[in-house]
């Protein structure tokens, strides 16, 4: 577009934006398997008028808006309370996930920058199922991921294997709670235990399992250790807008020991204007998610959230079951929360996933890596909760209907000529690419399952230039 002419009503503009909306994944009916966590009609409404009620509000001065900050301090104060960090801990609200996991690399690399001036290049060692937001953090901080394989059985993190990666310039180590992409819980315990022994910090990514796990714990589901109280653990991010059912942009990084935040916040006072202290990455902030979380916290309270993780966990055991029951279709690892992926030695799950979406479901694919092979992933949320048994029967006949012609996705073969090309990538990779697929790299066609085979066979270094490529292209200008 360009720049806008004439102004137009608010009641035009509205209908305009709810338009938009059509082509969006249709994730009220409850058939969307991720993204989106909804607790229902009234916590919904909730949090879009606490939202608004906020949202002009400015949390960047905490002085001018004291609203803002009390609401940031109680909420972090639950989750504190929530993780078991105990009476010297404090932490911060962030935007989101990678916020809080971008703030708790940078702590680390400048408490190392104090303490252990030595280090020229640090190092954090994280088991290769850990969330791309450490990655990005260590590329914007300029620390080194030291990448260890986990346990192929499992999928969880080898502490044997975390310890050897440690050397002199290893400032922190990473465990997650639990991993997103198959709901599996790392060995936070034996993690700690290895932190402690070599004077580490050790961050263990909470963010899709913090409002949840403690919940499930309560109901007496076999949780292993996961919080603050675990010895050894010195942080912790927890999102709010994932199991918190918060307004999107809350979140928490946690410390043990309140007094690493130090090493977190940021002041400029040194130039003609006002001065900038900013606790977080951000610096102007609507006070609008803060209120929405405070909200949603005081409006569930402890029986809300257990009432939810009964009902999720409940569907997603049922499930669990479901799926090991259909023949060719494996659940990966022991997934202990309402998250779960399986795999397929006779489907292509590439494919099945665009069968699965012509029939009205969104399932997520997720290309193999490693020892895991290529799966789809579930994120079972209280929408999802009631769909379960239709999901499963379209799933069943979506496989039968499929049968075993298809090649399974991980058998997937490149022809010589491309692999040559992925070895030594020309700077036109990308247009070559598009062209043999047929498109012009931005339309994308109405079935992905084999741009999904073709990104799933190539390295992850070329996969994501090619990605990088196709972003750059999709935002136009
Ligand atoms: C374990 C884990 N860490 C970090 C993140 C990143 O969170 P966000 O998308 O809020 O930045 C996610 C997102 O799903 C996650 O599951």
């Amino acid at each position: 577009m360009s720049f806008p002419a004439e102004g137009r009503s608010p009641a035009d503009l509205l209908a305009a934006l709810e338009q938009k909306k059509a082509r969006d994944v249709p994730w009220a009916k409850g058939r969307v398997f991720a993204y989106i966590y909804d607790a229902g009609p009234e916590a919904m409404q909730l949090v879009k008028a606490a939202n608004a009620l906020f949202l002009t509000e400015n949390g960047l001065d905490p002085t001018s808006f004291p609203s803002v900050l009390e609401m940031e301090r109680d909420v972090i104060a639950a989750a504190i309370d929530l993780m078991n960090g105990g009476p010297g801990a404090k932490g911060s609200m962030t935007s989101g996930g990678t916020e809080s996991i971008l703030l708790s690399v940078k702590t680390a690399r400048d408490h190392a920058r104090a303490v252990r001036p030595e280090i020229q290049k640090p190092e954090v060692v994280l088991p290769e199922t850990t969330h791309p937001a450490f990655f990005k953090a260590c590329a914007y901080f300029d620390v080194k991921p030291v990448v260890v394989p986990v346990d192929p059985s499992t999928f969880c993190a080898s502490p044997s294997a975390m310890e050897a990666a440690i050397t002199p310039d290893t400032i922190m180590i990473v465990g997650s709670a639990p991993s997103y992409a198959l709901g599996v819980i790392d060995p936070i315990r034996e993690l700690g235990e290895i932190a402690l022994k070599h004077k580490l910090l050790f961050h263990v990514d909470c963010c899709v399992g913090g409002m949840y796990l403690p919940f499930a714990r309560r109901l007496g589901h076999e949780i292993p250790d996961f919080d603050l109280s675990v010895p050894g653990v010195t942080q912790l991010s927890l999102d709010f807008h994932k199991y918190g059912y918060a307004a999107k942009g809350a979140s928490a990084i946690l410390y043990k020991d309140g007094d690493l935040r130090k090493y977190q916040i940021f002041a400029w006072s040194g130039w003609i204007g006002y001065t900038i202290v900013n606790p977080t990455v951000q610096s102007s902030k609507s006070g609008g998610p803060i209120a929405a979380c405070w909200a949603i916290l005081h409006h569930l309270g402890m029986a809300g959230y257990l009432d939810l993780v009964r009902r999720t966990q409940a569907a997603a055991e049922r499930l669990r079951e479901g799926l090991a029951d259909i023949p060719g279709i494996e659940v990966l690892g022991e997934p202990r929360m309402n998250m779960l992926s399986f795999a397929s030695r006779t489907v292509d799950v590439f494919a099945l996933a665009e069968d699965m979406k012509e029939r009205g479901w969104y399932i997520q694919p997720q290309f193999g890596f490693s020892s895991c092979p290529p799966n789809i992933h579930l994120s079972v949320g209280a929408g999802n909760a009631p769909n379960v048994e239709a999901f499963l029967v379209d799933l069943r006949e979506a496989v039968a209907a499929r049968g075993a012609r298809e090649p399974a996705a991980d058998a997937v073969e490149l022809p010589a000529p491309l692999l040559a090309l992925f070895q030594d990538p020309p700077p036109d990779l990308f247009d070559k690419l598009a062209s043999m697929i047929g498109t012009d790299g931005t339309t994308m066609p109405s079935r992905m399952d084999g741009i999904n085979n073709l990104m799933n066979a190539i390295p992850p270094a070329v996969r994501d230039r090619l990605l990088v490529e196709y972003i750059h292209r999709l935002y136009a200008r």
